[in-house]
């Protein structure tokens, strides 16, 4: 069995302390062996931002995977950065194992993919190199591994130009993503080979809040079982808003 815990949309620079402090606690309470975060970890890529965001993750104490999300890169009023190394500030300040953005063990294999640009921040793209990369990484899984792909903008807008389902067709399980702000999990059909399990989280932290409150998933891998809980800020704590089960059948992945 693992326990991931998959955040988004942190936007350090932009928070609220107390909900900062109790999202540490509700993580450290369910003791997840993994954290996945989906990008805008700051609101204006600034260093103290990032030196924020490094906090959070250190504080969490259990192993961070990230990808970069649009707010990360550097700000157009920074025309030249943006321009030659937009990411230079993610990288320098997010530890190294958290920005390799890969894991693999005996249950799962992580894949995460950088799916922002800087001209076309808000849709971002998934490239070719993307999808070879998700194909290599892929290559020695067995079915007994449950295949994760997150990245920061939903695969709806990131994969024009390829097929909505090409995640799917690649034999991914589960595709973890944000930028929107608001939760949504559900499935996504691929005609030919059944389909994978989409859990986009809301901002865990941030009060750059649209419809959703802050919240995050806590998702459970246990073989053919996969079981999503949003948990949502109620003003004192984080609690269980929406509970998703799902399993494997030959055909792909259906509701339980
Ligand atoms: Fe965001
Ligand atoms: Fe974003």
């Amino acid at each position: 069995m693992r326990l991931i815990a998959h955040l988004s949309d942190l936007h350090f620079g932009r928070t609220d302390p107390m909900v900062v402090d109790a999202l540490v606690h509700d993580i450290a309470h369910h003791r997840p062996h993994l954290a996945i975060i989906s990008g805008d970890l700051t609101q204006r890529a600034k260093s103290h931002q990032f030196l924020e965001a490094r906090k959070f993750l250190e504080r969490l104490g259990i192993p961070v995977l990230v990808v970069p999300g649009n707010h990360d890169l550097a700000p157009v009023y920074r025309p030249l950065n943006r321009l030659l190394n937009p990411r230079a500030k993610f990288e320098k300040y997010l530890p190294a194992s958290a920005h390799a953005n890969g894991w693999n063990d005996d249950e799962i294999i992580v894949i995460g993919l950088d799916s922002t640009r800087h001209l076309r921040w808000q849709s971002g793209k998934l490239r070719d190199h993307h999808l070879d990369h998700v194909e290599d990484s892929l290559q020695d899984s067995g079915d007994h591994h449950c295949k994760i792909v997150f990245l920061h903008h939903p695969p709806s807008t990131a994969q024009s130009g390829h097929p909505f389902h090409t995640l799917t067709e690649l034999g991914v399980d589960l595709i973890l993503a944000g930028h929107v702000h608001k939760a949504h999990v559900d499935l996504i059909d691929s005609p030919d080979h059944g389909a994978c399990v989409l859990v986009q989280a809301s901002t865990a932290c941030s009060t750059r809040l649209r419809e959703d409150a802050n919240g995050y998933a806590l998702i459970r891998i246990d073989g053919p079982s996969l079981e999503v809980d949003i948990r949502g800020w109620s003003g004192t704590a984080f609690h269980a808003i929406h509970h998703y089960g799902f399993v494997r059948a030959e055909t792909g992945w259906r509701r339980a």
